[in-house]
């Protein structure tokens, strides 16, 4: 890696202290940071492969640099040693679990017979388009999203519609009227809606929520509801769930997860709602036709104990992305006001905009080269998403301290390099 001209005590200095900051801090009790490396770890092992360097920090995948709550690994290591791993079920207490967890953080009532098991949000997704969709019909998102949601359409073979989020200033908001008029033009049948939003970080509110659901509703169209991010909000607005506002039940289904909030994505365990019994058997046929199967034991005791015991070590989660945030908006304000951090209502990926300090050709370079560091590129999100970067911000206070000396420390060089005041 090019090392910038920095010296270290410059670089000391360009990085907020949080202590100096109206930030409480509490040191964590719960959570446990780990060293992924050498794990056959997506995030850190694979970085030599997809940036060309493996000693970059890692920032990008969203997933944590912390291990999943005590509790969950206690119940892990129970049924380990178990021993037998044959055949198993969905257990009612898996199910109960997240009936539990929903009723009692957002007043949603979810009824047994609603609930689908599947291996994954994103492996849903696809399924979901297959069986509620025919190839060639349209399916909308809101762009920048996650690309997964690109993927899942134009690879089954449905063509996509991308209908641009309004971005002033960093803060987000939706173009009803364009993304009627694009359900309209295109006939839609489907639309992959992100709750809270990954990567802009917004958490809809109960109205955008309604005129969504409004307007699907009269033409048809049908939601994919994506709410792995629901537990993650560190901001004041609070997750509604789709399903909690008015609307029909025929064109709602609900995918979530308890990977995302707790660390366990390998673990291949997520969840379904589908309210409407109709769609709940149009989709076991599909699943009976093309995906039978049952999920492996490990996942539904893991998350079936996070949801029952993991709620203290997510207090302390929040409290540690809050305290990431508030470090590097305050540090980048003071040294690298050029970039523009969205608000982050939800998720812990922080969106910046750093076109005012270099073009997108030089993005890359420049986050590799210069800062040494890999993030999510804003134009894996989308063509609106161009000059943009993602900060996964779920990693201890000294890794995120260390990448924004890092970011500050190469912009500095950049401004010195091409003159700029
Ligand atoms: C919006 C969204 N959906 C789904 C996923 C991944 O879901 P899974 O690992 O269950 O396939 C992610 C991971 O980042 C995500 O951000």
């Amino acid at each position: 890696m090019k090392q910038t001209c920095m010296n270290q005590a410059c670089m000391k200095r360009a990085c907020v202290n949080l202590d100096q900051t109206k930030l409480d801090r509490q040191p964590s009790r719960l959570l446990e940071e780990v060293d992924r490396r050498n794990t056959n770890c997506l995030k850190w092992d694979e970085l030599g492969k997809r940036f060309g360097d493996p000693d970059l920090i890692a920032m990008w995948v969203a997933d944590m640099d912390f291990k999943a709550p005590r509790p969950v690994l206690d119940a892990m290591h129970a049924r380990v040693e178990h021993g037998a791993f044959g055949y198993l079920m969905p257990s009612p207490e898996w199910k109960n679990a997240f009936i539990h967890w929903e009723m009692t953080r957002y007043g949603y009532r979810v009824e047994p017979e609603w609930i689908r098991y599947t291996p994954g949000v994103v492996p849903a997704v696809y399924w979901l388009v297959n069986a509620l969709t025919e190839p060639g019909d349209a399916c909308i998102i809101l762009t920048p999203v996650y690309y997964p949601f690109h993927h899942a359409i134009r690879d089954t073979g449905r063509s996509l519609i991308c209908c641009d989020l309004v971005n002033e200033r960093g803060s987000y908001h939706m173009d009803f009227e364009k993304f009627e008029q694009d359900i309209i033009l295109n006939r839609v049948k489907l639309f992959i809606l992100c709750s809270p939003h990954n990567p802009v970080g917004r958490v809809w509110s109960r109205e955008e929520l309604e005129r969504l659901r409004a307007i699907c509703d009269l033409h048809g169209v049908t939601i994919l509801s994506d709410e792995i991010h629901q537990d993650i909000v560190t901001g004041e607005r609070r997750h509604t769930p789709t399903g909690l506002v008015a609307g029909d039940a025929r064109n709602l289904i609900t995918l979530t997860s308890a990977s995302k909030t707790f660390n366990l994505a390998s673990l291949e365990n997520s969840l379904l709602v589908i309210q409407d019994a109709e769609i709940r058997e149009k989709y076991d046929a599909f699943v009976r036709k093309y995906h039978p199967g049952g999920g492996n034991a490990l996942g539904f005791v893991a998350v079936e104990a996070a949801y029952r015991h993991g709620e203290q070590w997510l207090e302390e989660l929040l409290a540690e992305i809050r305290g990431n945030e508030v470090l590097i908006r305050e540090s980048f304000a003071i040294s690298l006001p050029e970039a523009v951090i969205s608000p982050l209502e939800g998720t812990y990926l922080l969106w910046i905009d750093l076109r005012a300090l270099l073009p997108e050709t030089a993005l890359t370079d420049f986050m590799v080269k210069s800062c040494g560091v890999a993030v999510d590129y804003g134009s894996w999100f989308g063509e609106s998403g161009k000059g943009f970067i993602r900060l996964n911000l779920a990693t201890p206070r000294h890794r995120v301290e260390e990448v924004t000396e890092r970011i500050l420390a190469a912009a500095d060089t950049l401004r010195k390099e091409t003159n700029m005041p």
